[in-house]
């Protein structure tokens, strides 16, 4: 039989392509978009700033950011026909499956479906910045039986989100810790979504099927699904104290802990220190401090026992909690803001496309001829 070839299984430590949108730097725990330090975007300007960034390579001067804020807000609106898909929705759908399906209609309604230009892409991918947290919002407020409330085009990004939420803006301390999340939650290289709106795109398929697919792949709990399976981990301890002998029993089963570990970073994920800082920061808003304080204990008996930090999904978690969203909504909000980073790439690969298809090295039956019925066992 043939040699076995090399095989990279979970294509790890595998360099698939060339990509100019962030690097991520394990041996310094640093990560950068187009050249910027996240936690210098963080502190130095804000989630629409970094979109524009992401998408076209340089921080926008006051005009440009003026007229991509414009653009953005004139594509809030959902379609009535989208509002009527929305009520369709069973009430217990997982936010997450309601946000997939909600991007593929706008991808049958919107009149540049099947224009994958560069330039058509790019106008999609704002309507799709724009009209997502809408979508994620009405339906949620709908599986709750409460009517949507229409986006405000008076209102910055990160306000007009809380507002479609919870029908107000909350104090700029939660605005803050919200859109430093949301330039944490951007962009990461090839992750398993990404290289998925990549691989949707490389065969010459449209951003809404790329960002349909992309969603599917964050849904999962070993990638964006974390944010969420965090949160419902630390409701199952029943305080700080607790949660040492919690997590000791979870050893005992070989479980995963959700929120900690990292394909690519080894001794820490970069964004956690800026994320974690922010979580604190809402857990005084709120003057809660139960779910950082486990965290706390989790942190230190992962690093003591199993030498593994936690990542961004981590600190992300009980930061939504504490902001007062429904924990299903977390991965969703993880969604509103990698649009960014998904889209960078989708025109990034179409850029300079090659069809993405690995191999298989196959390990089944050897050739056969077929038996008749009467032969068959
Ligand atoms: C995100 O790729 C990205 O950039 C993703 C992301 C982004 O911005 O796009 O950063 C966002 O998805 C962050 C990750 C969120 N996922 C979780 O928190 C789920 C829990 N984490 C694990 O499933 C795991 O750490 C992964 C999936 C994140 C990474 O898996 P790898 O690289 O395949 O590592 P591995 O499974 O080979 O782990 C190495 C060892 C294993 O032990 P052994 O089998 O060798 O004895 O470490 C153990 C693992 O069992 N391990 C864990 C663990 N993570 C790794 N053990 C317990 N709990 C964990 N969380």
């Amino acid at each position: 039989s043939e040699a076995t070839p090399d095989i990279r299984k979970g294509l790890v430590g595998v360099y698939a392509d060339e990509s100019a949108v962030s690097k991520v730097m394990p041996e310094t725990n640093s990560l950068t978009y187009r050249g910027y330090a996240v936690q210098d975007l963080c502190e130095e300007s804000n989630f629409e700033e970094v979109a524009y960034l992401l998408w076209h390579g340089e921080l926008p001067n006051a005009a440009q950011l003026a007229a991509f804020q414009a653009e953005e807000r004139a594509n809030r609106a959902l379609s009535p026909a989208l509002l009527r898909v929305l009520r369709e929705f069973p009430a217990d759908a997982h936010p997450m499956d309601a946000i997939r399906t909600a991007v593929s209609f706008m991808g049958m309604e919107d009149a540049e479906t099947a224009d994958i230009s560069d330039a058509a892409q790019r106008r999609k991918a704002l309507r799709l910045l724009a009209k997502i947290p809408a979508a994620v919002a009405a339906a949620n407020r709908l599986s709750k039986g409460l009517e949507p409330i229409a986006p405000d085009a008076s209102l910055p990004f990160c306000e007009n989100f809380f507002h479609m939420v919870f029908g107000k803006v909350p104090q700029k301390e939660v605005i803050k810790s919200f859109d430093v999340s949301m330039i944490l939650y951007a962009e990461h290289t090839f992750n398993a979504s990404t290289y998925t709106t990549r691989l949707v795109t490389s065969s010459m398929s449209d951003i809404h099927s790329a960002i349909t697919a992309g969603i599917g792949s964050l849904k999962g709990p070993l990638h964006g699904g974390a944010n969420e399976a965090v949160m419902h981990m630390l409701s199952e301890i029943p305080s700080p104290e607790a949660a040492e002998a919690w997590l000791r029993e979870r050893f005992d089963h070989k479980a995963l802990v959700m929120g900690f570990g990292h394909r690519v970073y080894k001794s820490g994920d970069s964004r956690v220190p800026t994320m974690k800082k922010y979580a604190e920061i809402m857990a005084e808003v709120v003057g809660d401090t139960r779910w950082m304080n486990t965290s706390a204990v989790l942190a230190r008996v992962m690093l003591e026992e199993k030498k593994i930090h936690p990542n961004l999904d981590f600190p992300a978690g009980p930061a939504y909690f504490l902001m007062g969203f429904d924990i299903p909504l977390f991965t969703p909000i993880f969604v509103c803001s990698r649009i960014t980073g998904w889209a960078a790439h989708v025109f990034e690969q179409g850029a300079d496309n090659r069809l993405i298809r690995p191999l298989s090295f196959y390990v089944g039956p050897e050739q056969r001829a077929v038996p008749p019925m009467s032969t068959r066992g």
